[in-house]
Protein backbone atom coordinates (compact mmCIF):
# COMPACT_ATOMS: atom_id res chain seq x y z
CA UNK A 1 0.00 0.00 0.00
CA UNK A 2 1.20 3.79 -1.10
CA UNK A 3 -0.21 6.34 0.22
CA UNK A 4 0.71 9.96 -1.15
CA UNK A 5 0.12 12.99 1.10
CA UNK A 6 1.01 16.30 -0.94
CA UNK A 7 0.23 19.50 -0.37
CA UNK A 8 1.97 23.07 0.68
CA UNK A 9 3.58 23.49 3.93
CA UNK A 10 2.02 24.08 7.12
CA UNK A 11 -1.05 22.32 5.62
CA UNK A 12 -0.28 19.37 8.49
CA UNK A 13 0.84 16.93 6.18
CA UNK A 14 3.55 15.35 8.39
CA UNK A 15 1.50 15.60 11.24
CA UNK A 16 -1.12 12.91 9.45
CA UNK A 17 1.46 11.03 7.34
CA UNK A 18 2.81 10.02 10.89
CA UNK A 19 -0.67 8.97 12.53
CA UNK A 20 -1.81 7.31 9.32
CA UNK A 21 1.69 5.63 9.13
CA UNK A 22 1.65 4.43 12.46
CA UNK A 23 -2.49 3.39 12.42
CA UNK A 24 -1.69 0.87 8.93
CA UNK A 25 1.94 0.09 10.44
CA UNK A 26 3.18 1.41 7.42
CA UNK A 27 6.78 3.25 6.72
CA UNK A 28 6.72 6.97 7.23
CA UNK A 29 9.26 8.76 4.59
CA UNK A 30 9.47 12.72 4.92
CA UNK A 31 10.44 13.24 1.46
CA UNK A 32 11.01 17.48 2.43
CA UNK A 33 13.51 15.87 5.14
CA UNK A 34 15.71 14.46 2.34
CA UNK A 35 15.50 18.07 0.46
CA UNK A 36 16.01 19.82 3.40
CA UNK A 37 19.21 17.63 4.61
CA UNK A 38 20.32 18.61 0.46
CA UNK A 39 19.91 22.20 1.38
CA UNK A 40 21.84 21.78 4.32
CA UNK A 41 24.92 20.06 3.19
CA UNK A 42 24.90 22.76 0.63
CA UNK A 43 25.09 25.20 3.04
CA UNK A 44 27.91 23.48 5.25
CA UNK A 45 30.23 23.02 2.09
CA UNK A 46 29.63 26.24 1.50
CA UNK A 47 28.77 25.81 -1.84
CA UNK A 48 26.62 28.38 -4.17
CA UNK A 49 23.08 27.51 -4.77
CA UNK A 50 23.82 28.90 -8.18
CA UNK A 51 26.20 26.06 -8.75
CA UNK A 52 23.64 23.65 -10.15
CA UNK A 53 26.11 21.08 -10.97
CA UNK A 54 27.94 21.30 -7.53
CA UNK A 55 24.57 21.26 -5.36
CA UNK A 56 23.84 18.21 -8.06
CA UNK A 57 27.17 16.49 -6.97
CA UNK A 58 26.41 17.05 -3.50
CA UNK A 59 23.16 15.66 -2.98
CA UNK A 60 24.65 12.81 -5.49
CA UNK A 61 27.30 12.25 -2.50
CA UNK A 62 25.24 13.02 0.43
CA UNK A 63 24.30 9.80 2.78
CA UNK A 64 20.86 10.51 4.19
CA UNK A 65 19.50 8.27 6.13
CA UNK A 66 15.80 8.43 7.87
CA UNK A 67 16.08 6.39 11.03
CA UNK A 68 13.03 5.41 13.80
CA UNK A 69 9.25 5.39 14.27
CA UNK A 70 6.69 7.87 12.37
CA UNK A 71 6.20 9.79 15.40
CA UNK A 72 10.44 10.09 16.69
CA UNK A 73 11.81 10.26 13.39
CA UNK A 74 15.65 11.23 13.01
CA UNK A 75 17.52 12.65 9.70
CA UNK A 76 20.78 11.72 9.39
CA UNK A 77 23.03 13.27 7.56
CA UNK A 78 26.87 11.70 6.86
CA UNK A 79 26.31 9.72 10.13
CA UNK A 80 25.71 13.09 11.95
CA UNK A 81 22.39 13.65 13.34
CA UNK A 82 20.23 17.04 11.85
CA UNK A 83 16.82 16.33 12.66
CA UNK A 84 16.71 19.73 14.61
CA UNK A 85 18.74 21.53 12.47
CA UNK A 86 17.14 20.93 9.14
CA UNK A 87 13.81 22.32 10.35
CA UNK A 88 15.32 25.72 10.91
CA UNK A 89 14.44 28.77 8.71
CA UNK A 90 17.28 29.13 6.72
CA UNK A 91 17.66 25.23 5.30
CA UNK A 92 14.08 25.58 5.12
CA UNK A 93 14.53 28.05 2.46
CA UNK A 94 17.80 26.13 1.01
CA UNK A 95 15.65 23.53 0.37
CA UNK A 96 13.23 24.86 -1.34
CA UNK A 97 16.45 26.29 -3.89
CA UNK A 98 17.99 23.01 -4.06
CA UNK A 99 14.61 21.33 -4.50
CA UNK A 100 14.32 23.36 -8.06
CA UNK A 101 17.30 21.87 -9.26
CA UNK A 102 16.03 18.84 -11.62
CA UNK A 103 19.22 17.04 -11.02
CA UNK A 104 18.59 17.21 -7.38
CA UNK A 105 14.66 16.16 -7.85
CA UNK A 106 16.02 12.73 -9.85
CA UNK A 107 18.12 11.66 -7.46
CA UNK A 108 16.34 12.01 -4.71
CA UNK A 109 13.21 11.03 -6.55
CA UNK A 110 15.17 7.69 -7.42
CA UNK A 111 15.67 7.08 -3.39
CA UNK A 112 12.08 7.60 -2.59
CA UNK A 113 11.23 5.25 -5.46
CA UNK A 114 13.82 2.30 -3.97
CA UNK A 115 12.70 3.12 -0.18
CA UNK A 116 8.51 2.77 -1.15
CA UNK A 117 8.80 -0.44 -3.14
CA UNK A 118 10.90 -2.16 -0.88
CA UNK A 119 8.92 -0.93 2.66
CA UNK A 120 7.49 -4.44 4.41
CA UNK A 121 3.44 -3.67 3.90
CA UNK A 122 4.78 -0.01 2.07
CA UNK A 123 4.67 3.04 2.68
CA UNK A 124 3.07 6.98 3.23
CA UNK A 125 5.02 9.12 1.58
CA UNK A 126 4.71 13.38 2.45
CA UNK A 127 5.78 15.87 -0.25
CA UNK A 128 5.01 17.98 -3.17
CA UNK A 129 5.13 15.92 -5.97
CA UNK A 130 4.26 12.38 -4.28
CA UNK A 131 1.16 11.97 -6.26
CA UNK A 132 2.30 13.50 -9.63
CA UNK A 133 5.93 12.27 -9.88
CA UNK A 134 7.21 9.95 -7.36
CA UNK A 135 4.29 7.30 -7.07
CA UNK A 136 1.68 8.35 -9.77
CA UNK A 137 0.25 4.70 -9.53
CA UNK A 138 0.16 5.25 -5.55
CA UNK A 139 -3.30 3.52 -3.80
CA UNK A 140 -4.23 6.65 -2.22
CA UNK A 141 -3.41 10.34 -3.28
CA UNK A 142 -3.85 12.88 -0.79
CA UNK A 143 -4.27 16.61 -1.42
CA UNK A 144 -3.57 18.06 2.10
CA UNK A 145 -4.19 22.18 2.26
CA UNK A 146 -5.06 24.91 4.12
CA UNK A 147 -4.83 28.90 3.89
CA UNK A 148 -1.71 30.80 3.88
CA UNK A 149 -3.26 32.25 7.42
CA UNK A 150 -3.56 29.13 8.80
CA UNK A 151 -0.44 27.49 7.99
CA UNK A 152 1.48 30.27 9.23
CA UNK A 153 -0.18 30.54 12.76
CA UNK A 154 0.45 26.43 12.64
CA UNK A 155 4.02 27.01 12.12
CA UNK A 156 4.56 30.21 14.00
CA UNK A 157 2.61 27.88 16.86
CA UNK A 158 4.95 24.83 16.68
CA UNK A 159 7.84 27.32 15.92
CA UNK A 160 7.11 29.08 19.35
CA UNK A 161 6.44 25.48 21.16
CA UNK A 162 10.53 24.52 20.10
CA UNK A 163 11.63 27.49 21.45
CA UNK A 164 12.87 29.18 18.28
CA UNK A 165 12.67 33.16 17.60
CA UNK A 166 10.56 34.61 14.89
CA UNK A 167 7.17 36.11 14.57
CA UNK A 168 3.99 35.73 13.22
CA UNK A 169 4.44 37.87 10.61
CA UNK A 170 8.26 36.15 9.37
CA UNK A 171 6.37 33.18 9.26
CA UNK A 172 3.86 34.22 7.08
CA UNK A 173 6.12 35.83 4.97
CA UNK A 174 8.51 32.96 4.35
CA UNK A 175 5.25 30.41 3.87
CA UNK A 176 4.48 32.93 0.88
CA UNK A 177 8.00 33.02 -0.11
CA UNK A 178 8.05 29.02 -0.78
CA UNK A 179 4.93 28.38 -2.16
CA UNK A 180 5.58 30.77 -4.76
CA UNK A 181 8.59 29.16 -5.39
CA UNK A 182 7.15 25.69 -4.95
CA UNK A 183 3.96 25.99 -7.49
CA UNK A 184 6.55 27.93 -9.91
CA UNK A 185 9.26 25.90 -10.46
CA UNK A 186 9.55 24.16 -13.92
CA UNK A 187 10.51 21.11 -12.52
CA UNK A 188 7.60 19.02 -10.76
CA UNK A 189 5.67 21.80 -9.28
CA UNK A 190 2.84 21.47 -6.77
CA UNK A 191 -0.07 20.18 -7.67
CA UNK A 192 -3.04 18.65 -7.48
CA UNK A 193 -2.82 15.13 -8.61
CA UNK A 194 -6.07 14.52 -10.91
CA UNK A 195 -7.03 11.49 -8.85
CA UNK A 196 -6.35 13.20 -5.54
CA UNK A 197 -8.61 13.39 -2.32
CA UNK A 198 -8.73 17.34 -1.56
CA UNK A 199 -8.60 18.06 2.23
CA UNK A 200 -8.46 21.69 3.21
CA UNK A 201 -7.58 21.96 7.10
CA UNK A 202 -7.60 25.69 7.62
CA UNK A 203 -10.71 25.23 9.67
CA UNK A 204 -10.75 22.26 10.78
CA UNK A 205 -8.78 19.94 14.09
CA UNK A 206 -5.78 18.11 12.75
CA UNK A 207 -7.66 14.71 14.66
CA UNK A 208 -11.02 15.50 12.32
CA UNK A 209 -8.88 15.37 9.35
CA UNK A 210 -7.22 11.93 10.40
CA UNK A 211 -10.82 10.73 11.00
CA UNK A 212 -12.16 11.49 7.31
CA UNK A 213 -9.11 10.29 6.02
CA UNK A 214 -8.80 6.70 7.95
CA UNK A 215 -12.42 6.36 6.63
CA UNK A 216 -11.12 6.86 2.99
CA UNK A 217 -8.47 4.43 3.64
CA UNK A 218 -10.55 1.77 5.01
CA UNK A 219 -13.04 2.21 2.23
CA UNK A 220 -9.94 1.61 -0.25
CA UNK A 221 -9.21 -1.77 2.11
CA UNK A 222 -12.50 -3.05 1.88
CA UNK A 223 -12.40 -2.39 -2.29
CA UNK A 224 -9.24 -4.01 -2.75
CA UNK A 225 -10.74 -7.08 -0.69
CA UNK A 226 -13.56 -7.07 -3.11
CA UNK A 227 -12.16 -7.21 -6.04
CA UNK A 228 -9.86 -10.03 -5.04
CA UNK A 229 -12.28 -11.99 -4.49
O1 LIG B 1 7.89 19.72 3.47
P1 LIG B 1 9.09 20.58 3.78
O2 LIG B 1 8.69 21.98 4.14
O3 LIG B 1 9.99 19.99 4.80
O4 LIG B 1 9.92 20.68 2.41
C1 LIG B 1 11.08 21.45 2.26
C2 LIG B 1 11.20 21.94 0.82
O5 LIG B 1 11.45 20.82 -0.03
C3 LIG B 1 9.96 22.63 0.26
O6 LIG B 1 10.19 24.01 0.02
C4 LIG B 1 9.66 21.98 -1.06
C5 LIG B 1 10.67 20.89 -1.21
N1 LIG B 1 10.07 19.59 -1.47
C6 LIG B 1 9.87 19.23 -2.79
O7 LIG B 1 10.15 20.01 -3.69
N2 LIG B 1 9.39 18.00 -3.09
C7 LIG B 1 9.07 17.13 -2.12
N3 LIG B 1 8.59 15.93 -2.44
C8 LIG B 1 9.24 17.50 -0.76
C9 LIG B 1 9.73 18.75 -0.47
Amino acid sequence: MIIAIDGPSGAGKSTLGKMLAKSQNLLYLDTGAMYRAVGLAVLDANVSFEDKARVAEIAENARIELVGEPENLQVFLDGTDVSAEIRNTQVGQAASIVSTISEVRRILVEHQRAIGETAKNGAVLDGRDIGSVVFTSADLKFFVTAKPEARARRRYEEDLEKGRSTSYEQTFAEINERDERDVSRADSPLLIAEDAVVIDTSEMDLTEVFEQMMQIVQEKGAKATVNLT
